[in-house]
């Protein structure tokens, strides 16, 4: 079973986020009514949504999932005027549909849903205008939107539910959605206590036996980002014995990913490299071509990780290597990257 945090107190790390949130919760289950809008973002694998999965569960109520990439103006519609998402029934508890209307159930709590839209700067512009109305303050009554509907505009009545956007990079929402969101959160990267907690539990549910040494190998060759440390610990198979993990055993993981002793990848040191040969000093752009990887990879991955280990700086000029990172590229170059040829 992959071990998930069920709760905010299991939850490790990102205290600033979960001490909030659960007093928000208390105060919403209170007062009765939806937790505001909650905006969460930082790099990919932070646990931004597994953070939405308890606030949910603490709330007792469903949550539901919607993904910037996939979304469309016929699922929104779906979703508010019918009361379904795909094959699913719009899981309100509280809430009846009647009609083409909404009530609330008679002597139920009202339990609002949670709508999380992940991934959420991949959402096309034309679909937030529909949403900036149903992301005004909701009260018990819920609020009104406009939505065009068999070809004709119509008031569409949204439940009190509680939105909570996920994405990498909150500039790339628009700022009136951003102003929408009175929970904002940027994740963290983790430190290295964190991550060994974290995976120790992970590893063991996955009938995977650490040595300590090879668990400090794992969670701090992670970057502080709990997604990697997992992936390391999966990838631990590939050379555990008997299902324990040595520090010889994680070693030869690392070497087999071509993942360096600072837990670089080759995509990391690529661009390091491609830095290095630009004369330690180059454009975004310039970067991407080089290593044939995507701005937002480059922007939202490689980029945070280098700069966090002080290796790259971002200055007028574009990007900057600086003197640990020309010393880590020309010794990795040679150690890491020839052996992994
Ligand atoms: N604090 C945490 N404790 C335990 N597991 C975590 C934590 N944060 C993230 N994870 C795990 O790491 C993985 C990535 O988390 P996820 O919520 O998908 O990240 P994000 O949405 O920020 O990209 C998931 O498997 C999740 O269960
Ligand atoms: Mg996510």
């Amino acid at each position: 079973m992959n071990w998930r945090p069920q709760s905010f107190e299991d939850f490790i790390g990102q205290s600033h986020v979960t001490k909030h949130l659960a007093a928000e919760v208390s105060a919403s289950k209170a007062r009765d009514r939806p937790v505001g809008n909650c905006l969460f973002y930082g790099e990919p694998g932070l646990g931004k949504t597994q953070v939405c999965e308890v606030l949910a569960h603490e709330r007792g109520v469903n949550l539901i999932k919607l993904m910037g990439t996939t979304t469309t103006l016929q699922s929104l519609t779906s979703l508010f005027v019918e009361g379904r998402l795909g094959n699913d029934e719009l899981p309100l508890t509280g809430w009846q549909r009647v009609g083409n209307k909404w009530s609330k159930v008679p002597g139920q709590k009202t339990a609002p849903a949670i709508i999380l839209i992940d991934e959420a700067d991949a959402l096309p512009r034309p679909l937030w205008e529909v949403l900036y109305y149903a992301f005004e303050p909701a009260d018990k009554r819920g609020r009104i939107i406009k939505l065009k509907y068999q070809g004709q505009m119509h008031d569409i009545w949204v439940p009190p539910v509680t939105f909570v956007v996920a994405t990498n990079y909150a500039g790339d929402l628009p700022p009136a959605i951003q102003s929408r969101c009175p929970i904002t959160k940027q994740f963290q990267p983790y430190n290295t206590d964190e991550l060994c907690q974290m995976i120790s539990q992970y590893a063991q549910s996955q009938g995977l036996r650490l040595t300590d040494e090879a668990l400090v190998m794992l969670a701090s060759r992670a970057c502080g980002i709990p997604r990697t440390a997992k992936q390391f610990v999966d990838h631990t198979c590939l050379k555990a014995v008997d299902g324990q993990v040595t520090e010889l055993a994680a070693k030869q993981t690392f070497d087999l990913l071509g993942i360096d002793h600072e837990g670089l990848d080759t995509a990391c040191r690529a661009y390091l490299k491609a830095l290095h040969d630009q004369g330690g000093k180059a454009s975004e752009k310039t970067l991407g071509v080089c290593i044939g990887e995507d701005p937002k990879t480059i922007r939202n991955v490689i980029e945070p990780r280098l700069i966090r280990k002080g290796f790259v700086t971002i200055g007028a000029g574009g990007r900057l290597l600086t003197a640990t990172g020309r010393q880590h590229i020309t010794q990795t170059d040679e150690n890491v990257v020839s052996r992994l040829m």
